[in-house]
C-alpha cells in the first residue's frame, strides 16, 4: 500500500479549508506543501504562515518540500508551524548531514529530494540518516508537468537499495502524477505518492481522491 498527499499548489486558495475537508474526506493521507522562493526554482508560492494555516484546518501530517535557497535559515520556522515532514533538495544544500541532524532535532522527520537528471548516487552516504527520499518526476517549479517516466527506475533502485541494507527512509514521487500512472509509480516501490493537479484540478476532489487512493491500496 502506498499513502497518497495532495499537493495543495493546485488547490483554490480562495476556499482552502474546503479544498482540505475535501480531500480528508477521500481518506488522502498526508498534505504536501510545495514552497518555492523564485530562486532555486522560477516561481514563488508561500511560507510558513500559511503552513501554519494549513496545520490549524487538518489533523492530517504535513509534508513540506522546500524548493528554496539556504533552507537551514528557515527551517525551525517551517517546524513550528507545524511540519511534520521537513524536506530539502540535495541539489541546494552543501551540508546535508548537518541539516538532516538540525530537523531531526527540532522535531520533524528528514528528507532529502533529488531532481530528475540527478542520479540517487548522491544519496549514497546519507541514506542511513534520512528519513525520506522525495524522487522528483519533473522539473520542480511548477504543477501540471508531464511526468518524467525515466525517474521510476531511480524509485526501484531505492527500493531495492533499502531491502539490501534494511534502510528505514520512505521513498516518495513527486510531478505528473495522474490515474493512469499511479499504479506503475506504486509498484515501482513508492511509499508516498504526490499528486497535485489530478486531485485538485476536479470537479468532485473527494471522489478523484478516493479514486487515486483505491488504486495503490
Ligand atoms: C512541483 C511540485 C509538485 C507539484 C505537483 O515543483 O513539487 O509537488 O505540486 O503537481 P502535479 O501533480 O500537478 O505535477
Ligand atoms: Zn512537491
Amino acid at each position: 500500500m502506498s499513502l497518497l498527499a495532495p499537493s495543495i499548489l493546485a488547490a483554490d486558495f480562495s476556499n482552502l479549508a474546503q479544498q482540505i475537508r475535501a480531500v480528508e474526506l477521500g481518506n488522502a493521507d498526508i498534505i504536501h506543501c510545495d514552497i518555492m522562493d523564485g530562486k532555486f526554482v522560477p516561481n514563488i508560492t508561500f511560507g510558513p504562515k500559511i503552513v501554519a494555516t494549513v496545520n490549524k484546518l487538518t489533523k492530517l501530517p504535513i509534508d513540506v518540500h522546500l524548493m528554496i535557497e539556504q533552507p537551514q535559515n528557515i527551517i525551525k520556522d517551517f517546524i513550528n508551524s507545524g511540519a511534520d515532514y521537513i524536506t530539502v533538495h540535495q541539489e541546494e544544500v552543501i551540508h546535508l548531514d548537518r541539516i538532516i541532524n538540525l530537523i531531526k532535532e527540532n522535531g520533524a522527520k528528514a528528507g532529502v529530494s533529488i531532481n530528475p537528471s540527478t542520479p540517487i548516487e548522491s544519496l549514497f552516504p546519507i541514506l542511513h540518516l534520512t528519513d525520506l527520499i522525495l524522487v522528483m518526476s519533473v522539473n520542480p517549479g511548477f504543477g501540471g508537468q508531464k511526468f518524467l517516466d525515466y525517474t521510476l527506475e531511480k524509485v526501484r533502485s531505492l527500493k531495492q537499495l533499502k531491502t539490501e541494507k534494511d534502510y528505514n527512509f520512505q521513498i516518495e514521487l513527486d510531478g505528473g502524477v495522474n490515474a493512469e500512472n499511479i499504479v506503475e509509480i506504486k509498484n515501482a516501490g513508492c511509499d508516498i505518492i504526490v499528486a497535485g493537479t489530478a486531485v485538485f484540478k476536479n470537479e468532485n476532489i473527494t471522489e478523484t481522491t478516493t479514486k487515486l487512493k483505491n488504486l495503490i491500496i
